[in-house]
């Protein structure tokens, strides 16, 4: 096994190397643009004085026109330089994920808040027998860590971890951070990854297209290269996300 097929993520250079994902030793391939789109700038400073705020929002099953309809009403409030630039990435990766998957409908979510610590380490699922690559785009702020799979001790490990995280999440947001120092503790030393090893950070202005696991399977005992394990991380400013993932089967192939 090579060094990249063990660490699961690769670099694209465009938005169609979401083909790379083919290959099914890797979990995510990180798209960034050669060039910072000026826009982003403006739009930072939209996102962090206010002024281009984004209810959290889940579409659960939006098609590009319904998803475009949305966003006209959503982006009112963005400056004049931001809100059509933004409204096209943000279906461009819609698209992208729609066609790789064969698909005419995907799940949205979408919002503008700071970090919390009410997430930890996990895996995203899709519904039973939906194709599972979909995507996330941080468009300011703080982005997204990441594991790579041979820093996986397994995914029994890996899933013992995230059920007790959660448990200790809730109990944290109902005595009003009683939990929170364990919290902290297994966030920064999580049990499920080899010792001394790496967190990473998606770059700045990237696209990750990365795989989801049927919700069928998750919490099963499947390979470690099933799903991207990443997390948002827990501290800083305000941050415009956007996750987008598949929300129904795949169409047949027709003939020929
Ligand atoms: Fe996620």
């Amino acid at each position: 096994m090579t060094a990249l097929a063990r660490s699961g993520v690769v670099d694209g250079r465009a938005p169609d190397d979401i083909a790379l994902l083919a290959d099914p030793a890797l979990t995510a391939v990180i798209v960034r643009p050669p060039e910072r789109p000026p826009w982003l700038d403006e739009l930072e400073q939209a996102v962090v004085a206010g002024e281009l705020f984004v209810e959290r929002t889940t579409l659960e099953s939006v098609s590009l026109d319904d998803f475009a309809s949305w966003a006209r009403e959503a982006l009112t409030g963005a400056p004049a330089g931001v809100s059509a630039a933004l409204r096209d990435d943000m279906a461009g990766i819609l698209a992208q994920v729609m066609e790789t998957a064969r698909i005419g409908r995907v799940m949205v979510r979408v919002f503008t808040e700071a970090p919390t610590r009410r997430c930890g380490f996990h895996v995203d699922t899709v519904p039973p027998q939906a194709p599972t690559i979909g995507a996330v785009r941080v468009y300011n702020g703080a982005t997204t860590e990441y594991v790579h799979g041979d820093d996986v001790l397994g995914t029994a490990e890996f899933y013992g971890y995230l059920a007790h995280r959660e448990r200790l999440s809730r109990e944290a947001a109902r005595t009003e951070g009683a939990a929170l120092g364990e919290l902290v503790a297994m966030d920064e030393r999580p049990s499920f990854l080899r010792p001394r090893t790496t967190v990473h950070r998606v770059p700045p202005d990237a696209t990750v297209y990365f795989r989801h696991i049927d919700v069928r399977r998750h919490w099963s005992p499947h390979p470690v290269s099933d799903a991207w394990i990443h997390r948002s991380p827990m501290c800083g400013g305000a941050r415009l996300v956007l996750n987008v993932s598949p929300a129904e089967r795949a169409r047949r192939r027709g003939p020929g």
